[in-house]
């Protein structure tokens, strides 16, 4: 007996059988359609396996404890999934083919149906832990709520059900993140050593007093222009100081989770400065291909707003939202929005506190 054929393994005779849409029959469609919704699968099929590869990192980040040696898988899983999105930006100019008078001709068989109802791209939205307050509703409703509401009585609504439960049940990647961001060890202290609490606020306050001398600096070059109004620039210097300060110590947080986002926010913040030691080469690098996986996903959601405007102009969605503005707007809110802010209080490396413990970091 000989290995499976190429058909046979990958199930072509199914795959190929499922364009038909609502007519059940791909001969009764246009073109123009049959290519509309070949689009919509392949984006499906993508989040699916985004979806797979999110879990995986999450899975690794997810434990006790994760062995230097582990941080690079992490890492490979989530280069995938940024190079899928950034495939997924470009496959956009592909929909763009499809004309606004090619749309009209098939768009209103398809109200109210809509990718607002895309399962797939909510259980990412969750899986890598979007806050439901940054992201806008649907009209009066919570965007999965809807989803619940219209998906039972068929096969692919059930479906969507199931994949909606068994995500809010597991741990986001944000949450996996947070956990091992948690257990930096800051100047060589961990949260376990005795005085690390201590260790890890005489950090953020060197690190404050770093960037008041950095900004003091910027700030006595550009008085020397005599462009700027001086009370107006001092005080937007000592504000951004303020915020600096604000956002290390988790002041926008409830308190009795400030400790813990501090110390997150703080061993990020060590990670990113202190790059160049060994032990935090690969952890930034982590860091970074997060940020990337971010960076596409808004391009993805910006690029697919654009695509809509040009096909369907400001008009409603099918959905019913009020479609570009409702796009634009989704593509504001952050899921890492950590890993963004830190970008904004970074230092050059020789305005830094002094290290500690250097050789806990992997120097002699
Ligand atoms: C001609 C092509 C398309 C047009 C004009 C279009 C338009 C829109 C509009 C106006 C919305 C807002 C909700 C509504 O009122 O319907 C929306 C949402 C959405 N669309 Fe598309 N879309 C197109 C193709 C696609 C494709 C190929 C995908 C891939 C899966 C997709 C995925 C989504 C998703 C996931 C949302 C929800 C976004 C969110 O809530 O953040 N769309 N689309």
């Amino acid at each position: 007996m000989s290995g499976p054929n190429y058909w046979d393994y990958l199930k072509l005779d199914q795959l190929l059988s499922i364009q038909g849409g609502i007519e059940g029959d791909e001969r009764q469609l246009m073109s123009d359609e049959l290519h509309f919704i070949i689009v919509h699968q392949v984006y499906e099929l993508w989040f699916k396996l985004m979806l797979r590869e999110l879990r995986e990192a999450r899975d690794h980040l997810a434990e006790p404890e994760i062995a230097e040696e582990h941080v690079p898988h992490v890492v490979h899983h989530l280069r995938r999934v940024a190079e899928i999105l950034k495939l997924a930006v470009q496959q956009w100019a592909v929909m763009e083919t499809l004309t606004p008078q090619d749309f009209l001709a098939f768009r209103d068989k398809l109200a109210p149906a809509s990718g607002f109802q895309s399962f797939q791209m909510r259980e990412l939205e969750i899986l890598m832990g979007l806050k439901p307050e940054n992201r806008p509703r649907y009209g009066n409703v919570e965007p999965v709520r809807h989803i619940e509401e219209r998906a039972p009585g068929s096969a692919a609504g059930d479906m969507a059900q199931r994949h909606l439960d068994a995500v809010r049940a597991e741990m986001s990647l944000r949450d996996a993140l947070h956990g091992w961001l948690f257990r930096t060890p800051i100047q060589g202290s961990s949260p376990d050593d005795a005085g690390d609490e201590e260790a890890v606020l005489e950090f953020v306050n060197q690190y404050e007093a770093a960037y008041r001398t950095s900004q003091g600096k910027q700030e006595k070059r550009l008085l020397e222009l005599r462009v700027h109004d001086a009370d107006a620039l001092r005080k937007r210097f000592e504000v951004s100081a303020q915020e600096t300060r604000g956002f290390l110590l988790a002041q926008d947080e409830p308190e009795d989770g400030r400790a813990r986002l501090t110390r997150i926010r703080a061993g990020l913040l060590f990670i990113e400065s202190y790059r160049q030691l060994p032990l935090l080469s690969w952890p930034r690098v982590l860091v970074d291909t997060v940020v990337e996986v971010e960076e596409q996903f808004v391009l993805w959601r910006n690029r697919h707003a654009r695509m809509t405007e040009r096909t369907i102009g400001r008009r409603v969605g099918t959905g019913g939202s009020s479609g570009v503005d409702y796009l634009d707007r989704a593509a504001q809110g952050r899921i890492f929005p950590e890993l963004w802010a830190v970008r904004s209080i970074l230092l050059a490396a020789d305005s830094l506190p002094p290290l500690r413990n250097a050789e806990f970091y992997g120097f002699a």
